[in-house]
């Protein structure tokens, strides 16, 4: 398994807005901007890499990490302690190409060039071999697109959380969700965003920490000062084995959430190299109907599953779906807790 980090996009733009400002009142010559923003960019990258290396520690310390720095210099190397709690490895391969292009790009001034030259490079993504990678940011690419543009409250995901009765709700008529398959966090963040508190459990390691890390930046970056901070506080995370979360010390939840790794998943458009990437490193989720099982105990409310078209309900020994919501490729199985067909 390997790591690769490099700063998030907001935390860079803002660095290049200094940048810009610097350059416009002319208060320092070319090189010294440029290692401006090199020593800038590090002291991130070198920020975000502490971080990640905390997140990991305490959910995976057993784990294999091999660090790819994509950094113009090389970062503070971490200290023997953490080299040798986290088996890591230290690899420094792109300096002098990196370095190279962004010299060029300062060198023409083309600031708007940099900007995106940078802006491409900005994530911290986990790359298991022969396969895409996979990165975490809430607040640019796809998630943000998918939360200006992904349908609102009319969008199945949504729907199938169903609403609770006003009567017995007045405060808020919006279930709280539990995520019992978290993953990269996409459904939780569009629940989130519209209104939901959302738990997310999670029991990789690895995708939990990408996800822990992806949150806390969210939390302190500074675009989630507005509307968005509201939203990052109604998610959290757990790292734990959903079923033996749900069982040992259930919680107070009205739905619960699945949407395991389907053995047969299709690279789909939407699916893409992130999901492989995932797929490959963790496999098919292959106990399915036990946390059924366990969410149906837990849920006050409802259990939604998510399912490719036309794949199988997850087995019950007992209960069928109560009904489902379809869209084009993708069907959830809703379990009424108060309607459960029994077989
Ligand atoms: C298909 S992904 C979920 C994708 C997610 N809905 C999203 O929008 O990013 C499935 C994830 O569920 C996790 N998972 C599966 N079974 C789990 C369980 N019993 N407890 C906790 N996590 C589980 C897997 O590790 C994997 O990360």
């Amino acid at each position: 398994m390997t790591i690769h980090i490099q700063p998030s996009q907001a935390e860079t733009n803002k660095l290049m807005s200094q940048f810009e400002h610097a350059s416009q009142t002319q208060q320092i010559a070319d090189k010294q901007q440029f290692e401006m923003v090199l020593a800038k960019l590090n002291a991130i990258m070198e920020n975000r890499l502490q971080a990640l290396l905390n997140h990991l520690q305490t959910r995976c310390p057993q784990e294999k990490v091999l660090v790819i720095e994509s950094s113009a210099e090389p970062y503070t190397q971490p200290t023997e302690d953490q080299q040798a709690t986290h088996n890591l490895a230290w690899q420094t391969p792109n300096n002098k190409t990196l370095k190279k292009s962004l010299q060029t790009l300062v060198g023409t001034e083309n600031q708007d060039s940099l900007a995106t030259e940078l802006s491409n490079l900005l994530f911290l993504s986990l790359i298991p071999q022969d396969s895409g990678e996979v990165s975490i940011d809430f607040l640019h690419g796809k998630k943000a697109h998918r939360r200006q543009f992904g349908g609102g409250m009319g969008q199945h995901l949504v729907r199938a959380m169903g609403r609770l009765e006003k009567q017995s709700h007045p405060s808020s008529s919006l279930p709280t969700v539990l995520d019992a398959t978290a993953g990269l966090g996409g459904d939780s963040f569009v629940l989130a965003n519209l209104g939901f508190s959302v738990q997310m459990v999670e029991r990789d390691g690895i995708v939990s920490a990408l996800l822990a890390d992806a949150l806390q930046r969210a939390q302190s970056s500074h675009q989630a000062e507005d509307e968005l901070a509201a939203t990052f506080a109604r998610m959290s995370l757990v790292t734990k084995d959903s079923r033996q979360y749900l069982l040992g010390n259930p919680p107070k939840v009205d739905t619960i959430y699945m949407d395991p790794m389907y053995p047969e998943k299709k690279k789909s458009a939407a699916t893409k190299k992130e999901m492989a990437a995932l797929q490959q490193r963790l496999g098919p989720d292959l106990d399915s109907e036990l946390l059924l099982d366990a969410a149906i105990k837990t849920a006050n409310y409802r259990v939604v599953v998510k399912r490719p078209k036309g794949a199988p309900v997850i087995e019950h020994p007992n209960y069928l779906p109560t009904t489902e919501i379809k869209s084009p490729n993708t069907r959830y199985d809703i379990y009424v807790i108060k309607a459960l067909k029994t077989k």
